[in-house]
Order: C-alpha cells, then sequence, then structure tokens
C-alpha cells in the first residue's frame, strides 16, 4: 500500500493531494443535513409551539427517563427515549399583573405526576427579570448558588446563595473589581480535598476587563471561587462573600507579527468528571470579540492549574491611575480565599476572620496571574468557518485502544460538531478529528443548550424554536465495509465482522475491529485484498456513459468521506494496463470528478475513480466511456428525421400537420440534440443518450429478443439493426421530447457546476 501511495503523488491530482491535505484534516468526514438526518432516522424534532419559544433551560432526568425543559410560557416534559411521544406540558404565562417580573421557579416538579407545586417563590436574586440575560446557577443540598443580575433593570449584576436555612449572601454591591457587566455562563461544586468543609463552588463567566486592566473597553473570560460554607464577614462584608476570587482564563493562539489570537468571549463550560472528583477536566468553548473576524475555540484546563493561580499573587493597585500589579506585601492569615476548615484554616466560621483578613478580601477579589490551557494552547481553532460555537458537551468513549473524549460542539447555525481527540504520540500532542457535522435544526438557529444521556446514548439540543434528539452515534453511515468502519476512527463504532455497529467495550467478541489511534484499515481488516468485492457484496458501481467526439464529459465520482482524495485510472480495452491520469489540458481532476474536454475517439475505454484516506486506498466507480464520433451522430441524426417524417405521416391520421418535420415537439428535440452535440458540457448527452439507449435495449429485449448490443457505434456498422433502432427511436419521439427538456431541466444545476468548475479548475 506504501509504494500504490507514492504512485498516487504522481497522478490527477497531485497539487491537489499536497495542498489539500492539511484542509481536508479539518472538514468533518461526514456531513448530514437535516434532510438525511430526518431521513435516516437520526433526529427527532420537536419544532416548538406557536404560543411558545425560547427553548433554552433543560433538566436531565436519567432515573425517570424525562427531559424538562423551561420555554416561554411554558414547562415541558419530554420522553427520552423519543421525545416526540409523550410530551406532556404545563402553560405558565405570566399573569397580567406580574407580566413585568419573570419567574423561573419549579425545580423539583419532578413526581410521576406532571404539576407545579403551590409554593411560589421569589425569583430575585434566582433568575433575572429579563430571560435573555444569561444565568448560571445550581441547586446544592438545597441551597441555590446563582450568578444573575437582582433588579429589573439588568444592573446589578451578582452571585447570590439563596433558599435553605441560611439568610441569603452575594457579592459585593457597585464594586466594578468584583463583578463588571457580567454574564454567567455555568456553575459547579467541586472539592478542594476530602474533607467537605473545604469544599468550593467555582463560577464561570465573561465580563469586561477591570478598568485599567486592558486599554479600552474588553471583554474577558473569569473563573470564579467561593467557600460553600461561606456565611460573611461580621463587621464588614456582612452577608457578603468573603472568599470570592476570580481569575482570568486565556485561550489564545500565537498569531503572525507576535500578536496572539485571544479568544474571550466565553460561551460554555463543560466539566468532564474523572475518577478523582476533585481534578475534573474543564472543557471551555470560546468565540472572539472581533466583529470582523469570526473565530471560535475550544480550550481545556486542569483544576490543578486554576488551584495554582489561586495560590498565587492577588492583582493590587495602588489608585485609580495605576496599573494593576502583583501584590507583593504581606497577605494576612487565614489567606483570603481558604474555606474555614479543620484542613487549612483553623478557624470555623468566616464570621470569625480577622478585619484585616475582610479589608484585603474586599479589595482584591483578583488574582494577577490568568489561568491557562493544557498544552498553553485550544484543542479546537475554527477561524474560517461562517458559524461559531456556542455549546459543549463531553461524552468519555471507552474503545479498543483507550478512552476518548468526543466533543459534541453545538453552534449558532443550528448544527453540531462530533470531535474527538487523539494523541499522535503523547497526550500533549492531540490529533482532532471531524467526525460528523449534522444540521439538527430546519432553521440557522442557535443552539442554546445541549445535555447528554449516556444511558440513552442520546443527545437533546435546544434552541429559540425548538428541542431535537439525536443519537452519540451512527455507525451504519459510515459504510457497508470494514475500511470505511475502520477509517472513521469514531470511538463509537466497530467493524463487528458483518456491518459497523456500535462498540461494547464488555462484549468480548473476536471479529470486532477498531483502530481509533492509527485509523489503520490495513492491520484491522483481512477482507482488503478483495476490496472491490467487500463482505460478498459488490461495492464498485459500474457504469456506462456516451460522449460525442470534441465535446466534453463529467465522470461523477466524490468519495462519502470528506476527508478522502480521489484521483483516477485509464484502461484502454483489450489492455490491463491501467494508466494514471494526469491533470493536463484536456483532464481536470476535481473534487466532484473528472472532467474531459475535447473527447477523442481514442479515449473510449474504463475509467476507475479510486479514494485516499489516511492511506487506504479504495475502488468507488468504473465507467466505461463510449466516444461517439461525429460523422456518425449527424448520419444518425439525418435518419431520424428521415424515419421521423415517415412513421409521423403513417400514425398521425388526426393532426394539421402533415409531415413530423413540422410537428413543433420534434422540431424542438432534433434542434434541442443538436444544440446539444455542438455544445462542449455535454454531461447532459451521456445521461440522455444512455436513458435513449437502456430502454431500446429493453424494448428491444421484450418484443424481439435481440440479444445483441445496441451501442451507437454498432448499430452504424449494422444496417439492419441501425435501422430498427431509429424506428424506436422515432416513436418515442414525443415521449422523449417531454423526458429531455426534463432531463435538460435536472441538468442545470450540475451543468453550471461542470461550467465553474472549467472556469476555476481547482486541482492545478
Ligand atoms: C419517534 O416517535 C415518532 C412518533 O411516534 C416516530 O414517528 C419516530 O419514528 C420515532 N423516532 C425514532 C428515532 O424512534
Ligand atoms: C399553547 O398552545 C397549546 C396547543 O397548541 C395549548 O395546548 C396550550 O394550552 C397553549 N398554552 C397557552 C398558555 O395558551
Ligand atoms: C474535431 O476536432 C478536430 C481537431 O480540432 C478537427 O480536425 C475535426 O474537424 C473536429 N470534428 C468535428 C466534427 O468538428
Ligand atoms: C432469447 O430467446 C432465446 C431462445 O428463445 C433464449 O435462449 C434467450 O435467453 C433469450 N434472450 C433474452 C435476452 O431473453
Amino acid at each position: 500500500m506504501a509504494s500504490l501511495w507514492g504512485t498516487v503523488v504522481l497522478l490527477c491530482g497531485v497539487v491537489a493531494l499536497s495542498g489539500a491535505q492539511q484542509k481536508k484534516s479539518n472538514v468533518p468526514r461526514l456531513k448530514l443535513s437535516y434532510k438525511e438526518m430526518l431521513e435516516s432516522n437520526n433526529l427527532v424534532t420537536f419544532e416548538g409551539q406557536v404560543n411558545s419559544s425560547a427553548y433554552h433551560t433543560f433538566l436531565l432526568d436519567e432515573e425517570k427517563g424525562r427531559l424538562v425543559v423551561g420555554a416561554k410560557d411554558h414547562i415541558f416534559s419530554f420522553n427520552l427515549v423519543n421525545i416526540s411521544r409523550d410530551m406532556a406540558q404545563i402553560p405558565w404565562p405570566a399573569s397580567t399583573s406580574r407580566r413585568d417580573e419573570c419567574k423561573w421557579a419549579g425545580k423539583d416538579l419532578m413526581d410521576s405526576v406532571f404539576r407545579l407545586e403551590s409554593q411560589i417563590e421569589n425569583g430575585r436574586g434566582k433568575s433575572p427579570y429579563d430571560p435573555k440575560l444569561l444565568t448560571a446557577s445550581i441547586l446544592i443540598d438545597g441551597e441555590l448558588y446563582s450568578g444573575t443580575s437582582a433588579d429589573f433593570m439588568g444592573r446589578d449584576f451578582a452571585i447570590f446563595r439563596t433558599l435553605g436555612q441560611h439568610h441569603p449572601i452575594r457579592t459585593e454591591q457597585h464594586d466594578s473589581r468584583w463583578l463588571n457587566d457580567p454574564r454567567f455562563v455555568s456553575v459547579h461544586l467541586i472539592p478542594e480535598s476530602d474533607n467537605q468543609e473545604d469544599d468550593k463552588i467555582y463560577l464561570f463567566f465573561r465580563e469586561n476587563a477591570m478598568d485599567g486592566e486592558h486599554a479600552g473597553k474588553a471583554t474577558q473570560a473569569r473563573i470564579g471561587q467561593l467557600c460553600k460554607n461561606d456565611f460573611g464577614g461580621h463587621r464588614s462584608l456582612v452577608n457578603k462573600w468573603t472568599t470570592f476570587l476570580k481569575a482570568r482564563l486565556v485561550c489564545s493562539v500565537p498569531g503572525l507579527n507576535g500578536i496572539d489570537t485571544h479568544f474571550d468571549e466565553l460561551q460554555d463550560v463543560f466539566l468532564m468528571s474523572s475518577k478523582d472528583p476533585k481534578n475534573p477536566i474543564i472543557y471551555a468553548v470560546f468565540t472572539t470579540s472581533s466583529n470582523i473576524f469570526k473565530g471560535s475555540a475550544v480550550c481545556l484546563y486542569s483544576m490543578a492549574d486554576i488551584r495554582r493561580v489561586f495560590l498565587g499573587p492577588y492583582a493590587h493597585r495602588d489608585g485609580p491611575n495605576y496599573q494593576w500589579v502583583p501584590f507583593q506585601g504581606r497577605v494576612p492569615y487565614p489567606r483570603p480565599g481558604t474555606c474555614p476548615s479543620k484542613t487549612f484554616g483553623g478557624f470555623d466560621s468566616t464570621k470569625d476572620l480577622p478585619d484585616d483578613v475582610i479589608t484585603f478580601a474586599r479589595g482584591h477579589p483578583a488574582m494577577f496571574n490568568p489561568v491557562y490551557p493544557i498544552n498553553n494552547r485550544p484543542i479546537i481553532v475554527k477561524t474560517d468557518t461562517d458559524y461559531q460555537f456556542t455549546q459543549i458537551v463531553v461524552d468519555r468513549v471507552e474503545a479498543e485502544d483507550g478512552q476518548y473524549d468526543v466533543m459534541f460542539i453545538g453552534t449558532d447555525m443550528g448544527t453540531v460538531l462530533k470531535v474527538v481527540s487523539i494523541p499522535r504520540g503523547s497526550w500533549h500532542d492531540l490529533e482532532e478529528i471531524l467526525l460528523e457535522e449534522m444540521t439538527v435544526f430546519r432553521e440557522q438557529a442557535a443552539i442554546t443548550v445541549m445535555k447528554l444521556s449516556t444511558k440513552q446514548q442520546q443527545l437533546y439540543l435546544g434552541s429559540e424554536m425548538g428541542v431535537s434528539q439525536m443519537p452519540l452515534h451512527r455507525c451504519e453511515v459510515y459504510g457497508k465495509a470494514c475500511a470505511e468502519c475502520c477509517l472513521a476512527r469514531d470511538p463509537y463504532c466497530a467493524w463487528d465482522g458483518t456491518e459497523c455497529s456500535r462498540y461494547f467495550p464488555m462484549a468480548k467478541r473476536r471479529t470486532r475491529r477498531q483502530d481509533i489511534r492509527n485509523g489503520d484499515p490495513l492491520t484491522q481488516c483481512s477482507d482488503l485484498q478483495h476490496q472491490d468485492n467487500l463482505n460478498g457484496q459488490p461495492t464498485v458501481l459500474d457504469k456506462t456513459v456516451y460522449g460525442v467526439e470534441n465535446s466534453s464529459t463529467f465522470l461523477e465520482c466524490s468519495a462519502k468521506s470528506q476527508r478522502a482524495l480521489t484521483y483516477w485510472q485509464y484502461q484502454q480495452a483489450n489492455d490491463d494496463r491501467r494508466r494514471d491520469i494526469k491533470t493536463e489540458d484536456r483532464f481536470v481532476c476535481t473534487e466532484q470528478g473528472l472532467l474531459i474536454r475535447t473527447l477523442d475517439k481514442k479515449d473510449s475505454g474504463m475509467y476507475v475513480c479510486q479514494a485516499v484516506e489516511h492511506g487506504f486506498m479504495q475502488t468507488l466507480l468504473k465507467v466505461t466511456l463510449e466516444v461517439i464520433d461525429t460523422e456518425r451522430l449527424d448520419d444518425l441524426i439525418h435518419r431520424d428525421d428521415e424515419d421521423a417524417a415517415h412513421t409521423a405521416t403513417t400514425h398521425t391520421t388526426a393532426r394539421d400537420t402533415p409531415t413530423a418535420r413540422e410537428s413543433p415537439n420534434q422540431k424542438l428535440w432534433y434542434r434541442d440534440f443538436l444544440s446539444l452535440v455542438n455544445h462542449p458540457t455535454l454531461n447532459s448527452v451521456d445521461e440522455f443518450c444512455e436513458q435513449v439507449w437502456k430502454r431500446e435495449r429493453k424494448q428491444r429485449r421484450q418484443k424481439a429478443n435481440l440479444s445483441q448490443q445496441v451501442q451507437l457505434h454498432q448499430l452504424h456498422q449494422q444496417q439492419q439493426q441501425q435501422g430498427l433502432v431509429h424506428a424506436h427511436t422515432h416513436v418515442h419521439a414525443h415521449g422523449l421530447a417531454a423526458k429531455w427538456k426534463h432531463l435538460q431541466e435536472r441538468q442545470k444545476g450540475r451543468n453550471r457546476r461542470t461550467h465553474e468548475l472549467e472556469r476555476a479548475p481547482r486541482s492545478v
């Protein structure tokens, strides 16, 4: 196979091969449209309700098998197996008297009966007045931690703890060092040690840079921390957090000229839990702030790095006109940000904290050092796209050769990208593989919420207009061969001996084949010697195409995998050698197929379309091209005309037109045929002729049982047969005129594409 790969480099798409190689790795292997998703039964959608919208709040209840969705004026409950099955809803419109206040409560509605409990809570400090304002909250031990705005105007942003037994507590008010117009993304509890007293709440948000932190107005991504057992100060910071600290999250790539491209608009965060609950891996999705430059990135952070930053220097400045510097002086004890516990502090409650600790904490909520991502760079960057990332969920998948994190990334265009990162050599060198790109909403709506159920193996998606559901894997889509399954490198899928199907790590089956790390079908698939006849079923398409001398023809061939490169070989009749086709004057290799300009009689023969992916080669298509010389075609049309005239007079009894020559339909047909012959973009001729001659063959077999071929050149040579064909051609002339028109319509799209390709052949 190595030697074959060597040949490829000399081929038709030489430049395309090396040039496109890098670009190719960034395109999804499979791209499924909304329609394809629906038709392949890979998508169930709830397309919203006229009196509702904004399906943005999801609560997944795996135990009861329900997905509870908060939307405008409604709460919905969906069946996790199939969201279109037994949906229940509670209309909950704002009463006229309370229309100004938004009520988003009802966290514990999960009875087997779907109903609202009558206890009504004040939503202040729990949810915003304006549902468009991003809010994040989490309910822990009956207490609600939420980052939200507390006033009607949406100016007073704070991190609250409400409900439960204790007095509500919040961040310091009117201090832009604490929070500066933040937008909260998510809240999580992460234990710090095995002692629950040290448990911390982490908040992810973006906000305006602090005054003096950045030239001009800029957004920065932040991580904030709080102690779960913080009850505020005694004399100052009463009912305010005393352990709040925040740090910048950096996600950037080095640019040309030494200027980094920063992704600061934090959009979503997903915590991938590991065996050690203290150290989840943090997946964060960012976009750029620029209006001109659209970009998205995914960065990974470790808790070790985050803790190091919170134990590092505090950001400090002496006054409004000073710069922010690392605080160099004496930090009071216990160090602000430390939770009251036996482990670290030796004090029992934040109410016992000395005054100097409280004073320092109030003036130093920010850390000086930012948190950098693992490996100091994003694991995914997308900058040349018209979409941006909005959401992420990650599934840890057990594969034959290890564990892989599969990311599902939602975009603002209603699509989902499925990406797996695979270590190339070590965990410090990850290869990102875009497995699939799927459209999951009819309209281009931003995906605003995503929940993954490992139990159901399903992904649930919300947007302004509805809710969608899709399986995490659709292995059968990758193809019917072991090699295709292997090349997909989808950790969910393996070749089970007969098909590409779900991989179950527990099931011990000798035949299953999977190689995520290398995607090497040669070591995995024993049937590759017979790749033209995989699995006992012929997978290579054989077809015959007709072309007219001096015109052009286009042989369509594109690989199912968008990452495969195609190339062509040519084999003459009575010759077993295959010649590689190089792009030159008359041959243009494109991603869609092979364009042959100015057909020569000696171009007749077999054209073999091959696909190469990851060093693996596969035959996709064999086309037999018959080039008809122009004289013979002219001759044929001439005869057709005569025959037509003859038969029309005999069959057309009740018509005004005496001969078919004057029949408008037939004239149209012959004229179109002629103009087609003289026209250079003749893939339509191929199809047209094929249609006609296929029909001939069939009818002749049925009627006269003449098993001889009816290919045009042979007919021309054999006078008798030729007559027969012409007669048939004529008899169907009227029907064909209509069919021809239809064909022309159908071909328009493709011809346009062919023209474009002619103008700008991509492969040279
Ligand atoms: C979901 O349920 C609907 C309605 O019962 C049905 O038409 C559809 O095929 C189901 N889809 C799947 C993927 O099960
Ligand atoms: C919204 O419409 C659905 C049916 O389309 C109906 O069942 C529901 O009661 C309506 N809700 C409100 C609040 O009008
Ligand atoms: C086809 O092209 C060749 C070479 O340009 C030319 O000699 C020949 O006359 C052309 N045939 C027709 C029928 O146009
Ligand atoms: C035509 O007829 C002969 C004998 O009647 C038969 O052997 C042959 O298979 C037929 N051919 C086709 C193409 O039907």
